[in-house]
C-alpha cells in the first residue's frame, strides 16, 4: 500500500491558518539557533506561543500544555509526517529508493492506529528492562575496553569518534541480533541517517545516504532470513517468533521494517545524549565532583539533561481533519512542528528553567521522549545506555573535562541535537 511506505515526500501544504502570528525568518537551522536553541526558543515562545515559519512551512507549537494535547490527540494529529525528509528529495535520491526491493513499510514512530497498537504490542515486549539489563555486561565490557584505548592514545580525545558514535551504535545491534562482524559495515550504513530527514543535505549527499539505506534495507532482510533458520537471545528473534505465533496480526515485512527502523531509532540520539550530558557535567566541577562520589544521582542527572539540553528538541505531526491549535483554526493537512526546546525551558512547570540542576524534583516531567501512544519504545533503553557510560566515565576518569577553547559545531538538523566533535582531556 503506497500510504505505509516508510519514508514518503511531503505533499503540497495548506495555506498557513488565518490571523496566526507569521514569522519570516526564524528557522531551527538558522546558525544562531543551530549553536544556541534555548533562548530563541523562549524568546519565540513568550512572544507568540504559537506561530507559522515561513521558511519551514510548519505551524509551530511552544508551549508544554499545548504540544501534550497533540501527543495524546493521535487522530487529529497523526504522526505520519515524523520520518518524511523536511526538504525535498532530489531526483537522483528518488531514483535509488525506487528500487524495486525497496519496500519497509511504516511501523512504529509513522504508523497510525489502529495499525501502530497492532505492531507495538509484540516490539513492547522485546523491551522489557529485562532484555535492556542484558546489555549492560556489554555495555560495561566495551565501553571500558573504549576507554582504554582512549587511555592509551594520549591525554586528550575526540570523545564522539573514541566512544560517543561506536557504543550505541554497537549496543542496539547487539539487541538486534546483527553479528559483531558486520559492526563497520553497520556503522557505515547508518552513519548520518538523522540528515537524511531533519537535516539539510546536498543533492549529492542525499543520494549517497538513500544508497546506504537501500543497502541496509536488503542487509536487513537477509539478516532477518537468516535469524529465522537460527534463533539467538535477541530481539528480533523473539519478533520473529512473534510473526509466526501471529501470522496475520504483525507479517513478515512487518518484522522486517521494524528491524531496519530501529538501529537508527537506537543509535544517533543517544551519541548525541552522551555528550550533551558531558558537556552539562564537565563544566559544573562541583557537579560532576559530586557524581563521580556519589553514582546514585546519575539517574535524575539525566532526567535533567533530557529537559536541559536534550539530543531531540522538536518532533512533528500532520494534522488529519480541520481544527484548532493555539485558538487558531487550522486546516486539514498542515504540518505542525512541535518546539521541545521551548516546553522544555518553561518556568511555569521548571522552576529556574534556565539553571542545570541534578536535583531538580521534576526534571522527568521533560517532554524529550514525546507523549501518548507513540511515547518512545526506547526512552528506558537511552536513559539506561547514557547512566551507564556516566557512570563508567565518571569511575575510570575523574580527572575528565573538556578542552578549553575548542569550536563547538552542530550539524545542520531540524530536531535532532549534540556536537558534531567534543574533545576532552584528562589529567
Ligand atoms: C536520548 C535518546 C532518545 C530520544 C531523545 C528519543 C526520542 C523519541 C521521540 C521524541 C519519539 C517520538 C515519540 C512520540 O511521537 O510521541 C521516539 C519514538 C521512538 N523511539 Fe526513541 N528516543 C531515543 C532513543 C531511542 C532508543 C535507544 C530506541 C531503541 C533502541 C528508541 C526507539 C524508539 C521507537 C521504536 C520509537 C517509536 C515508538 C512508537 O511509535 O510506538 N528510541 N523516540
Amino acid at each position: 500500500m503506497a500510504g505505509d511506505k516508510y519514508h514518503q515526500e511531503r505533499l503540497e501544504t495548506p495555506p498557513p491558518p488565518v490571523g496566526c502570528p507569521m514569522h519570516a525568518s526564524w528557522s531551527p537551522l538558522n546558525e544562531d539557533y543551530l549553536a544556541e536553541p534555548y533562548a530563541i526558543a523562549s524568546h519565540l515562545r513568550d512572544a507568540h506561543p504559537v506561530f507559522y515559519a515561513e521558511e519551514l512551512n510548519y505551524l509551530v507549537v511552544t508551549e508544554m500544555e499545548e504540544i501534550e494535547r497533540i501527543f495524546n490527540d493521535h487522530e487529529t494529529f497523526a504522526s505520519v509526517n515524523v520520518q518524511d525528509p523536511v526538504f525535498p528529495l532530489a531526483p537522483e535520491a528518488q531514483q535509488v529508493l525506487s528500487a524495486e526491493d525497496f519496500n519497509p513499510v511504516a511501523v512504529m514512530s509513522n504508523r497510525p492506529e489502529p495499525d501502530h497498537g497492532r505492531i507495538r504490542k509484540y516490539t513492547r515486549q522485546g523491551f522489557s528492562n529485562k532484555r535492556i539489563k542484558t546489555l549492560e555486561p556489554f555495555m560495561r565490557r566495551r565501553g571500558n575496553q573504549l576507554i582504554d584505548a582512549m587511555l592509551a592514545a594520549g591525554s586528550s580525545a575526540e570523545f564522539v569518534d573514541a566512544f560517543a558514535f561506536p557504543l550505541p551504535g554497537e549496543t542496539v545491534f547487539r539487541f538486534i541480533g546483527f553479528p559483531e562482524a558486520d559492526d563497520e559495515l553497520l556503522k557505515q550504513w547508518c552513519g548520518d541517517r538523522k540528515a537524511f530527514s531533519w537535516g539539510r543535505p546536498t543533492g549529492a549527499q542525499q543520494t549517497e545516504i538513500a544508497e546506504q539505506m537501500l543497502a541496509y534495507w536488503r542487509y536487513c532482510r537477509e539478516f532477518t532470513a537468516s535469524k529465522q533458520a537460527n534463533r539467538g537471545d535477541d530481539f528480533t528473534s523473539e519478533l520473529i517468533t512473534a510473526h509466526e505465533e501471529n501470522p496475520d496480526d504483525i507479517t513478515y515485512r512487518e518484522v522486517e521494517s521494524v528491524v531496519y527502523g530501529l538501529s537508527f531509532a537506537g543509535h544517533e540520539a543517544v551519541t548525541s545524549a552522551i555528550c550533551n550530558t558531558l558537556q552539562c557535567l564537565l563544566p559544573r566541577r562541583d557537579v560532576w565532583t559530586e557524581i563521580c562520589a556519589d553514582p546514585t544521582l546519575i539517574p535524575n542527572a539525566v532526567e535533567e539533561v533530557m529537559r536541559f539540553n536534550s539530543s531531540q528538541i522538536s518532533w512533528r505531526r500532520l494534522t488529519t481533519v480541520d481544527t484548532t491549535v493555539g485558538g487558531y483554526d487550522v486546516p486539514a493537512g498542515t504540518a505542525i512542528f512541535m518546539n521541545f526546546a521551548s516546553a522544555n525551558r518553561q518556568a511555569d512547570i521548571f522552576e529556574n528553567p534556565n539553571e542545570f540542576d541534578i536535583h531538580r524534583p521534576n526534571a522527568a516531567q521533560n517532554i524529550s521522549f514525546g507523549k501518548g501512544v507513540h511515547y518512545c519504545l526506547g526512552a528506558r533503553f537511552a536513559k539506561f545506555e547514557t547512566q551507564v557510560m556516566t557512570e563508567i566515565l565518571a569511575d575510570r576518569i575523574p580527572s575528565l573535562r573538556l578542552v578549553e577553547d575548542q569550536s563547538e559545531s552542530y550539524s545542520p538538523n531540524v530536531t535532532f541535537r549534540g556536537p558534531t566533535t567534543l574533545h576532552l582531556a584528562w589529567d
